[in-house]
């Protein structure tokens, strides 16, 4: 590929904005040579303004969600990807979130811009556990258990039941909640089927990934092993 081309599909620029930033000799190899437009160089070996590029295509990365961000681009309010460096959003392929977590859930989100493990992550095949932290504005009646764990839970406007869920009572108004489907609201939905409320709710795990000490509103790119403890379950 073309470095103009190469460049311009990080979302450092447009085309003709890459073609400048090589004429201005902002664009150099590790040892700060300027280079060329049409030089044949590969990617680990570019530096724009003396940083490293961004990784290439097949990047993925994980984000802690703070409440209030929505997932999407065209929300007029704060969206998860004003918590990334902007040209992430220039990308292409383009970043995508891995599902979604509602404007009031916060916790671990997952963005990639490779579809195949996108498609990997959430189909219903791979069941991968996706373990959320709850606050009630009730306190638990006790079966709740058992019937998350029924698999014959039917929710409002559905046709099919969820498949089986584990719950962790932790207190009163608060338990650990560990579903492997990802249907709309689905957490939230299935406390309103047991006559209860979700004040609040956070995403600690997908898989055996989780946000270990990632602060709210921070990201980081995800390696190879992260990727095998997401699909392997490790800790
Ligand atoms: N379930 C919900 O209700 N909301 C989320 O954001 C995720 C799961």
């Amino acid at each position: 590929m073309k470095l103009v081309k190469l460049i311009a599909n990080l979302g450092y620029g447009s085309r003709k904005e890459i073609a400048a930033m090589f004429r201005e000799g902002r664009i150099t190899d590790a040892q700060g040579e300027v280079l060329y437009a049409d030089d044949k160089v590969g990617h680990d070996a570019i530096r724009i303004d003396g940083e490293p590029l961004d990784p290439p295509a097949g990047m993925t990365l994980m984000l802690h969600k703070p409440i209030g961000y929505t997932c999407s681009t065209k929300d007029p309010g704060r969206v998860i990807y004003d918590l990334l460096p902007l040209r992430f959003r220039a990308r292409s392929p383009l970043l995508s979130s891995v599902g979604r977590l509602d404007r009031d859930t916060s916790g671990l989100l997952l963005m990639t811009d490779d579809g195949a493990l996108l498609h990997r992550i959430v189909s219903p095949k791979a069941k991968l556990a996706k373990v959320y932290e709850v606050t009630l504005a009730q306190d638990l009646r006790g079966d709740e258990g058992e019937v998350f764990a029924s698999g014959t839970l039917m929710l409002e406007s559905e046709n099919t039941p969820l498949a089986p869920a584990a719950l962790e009572v932790h207190d009163a108004r608060h338990a650990a909640l560990t579903v492997t489907e990802g249907r709309y609201h689905q957490v939230r939905r299935m406390f309103a089927a047991v006559g209860n409320h979700v004040d609040a709710l956070h995403r600690s795990r997908i898989g055996g990934l989780s946000l270990g000490d990632l602060p709210a509103g921070k990201w980081r790119m995800l390696d190879a092993a992260d990727l095998n403890a997401l699909f392997g379950g490790a800790a």
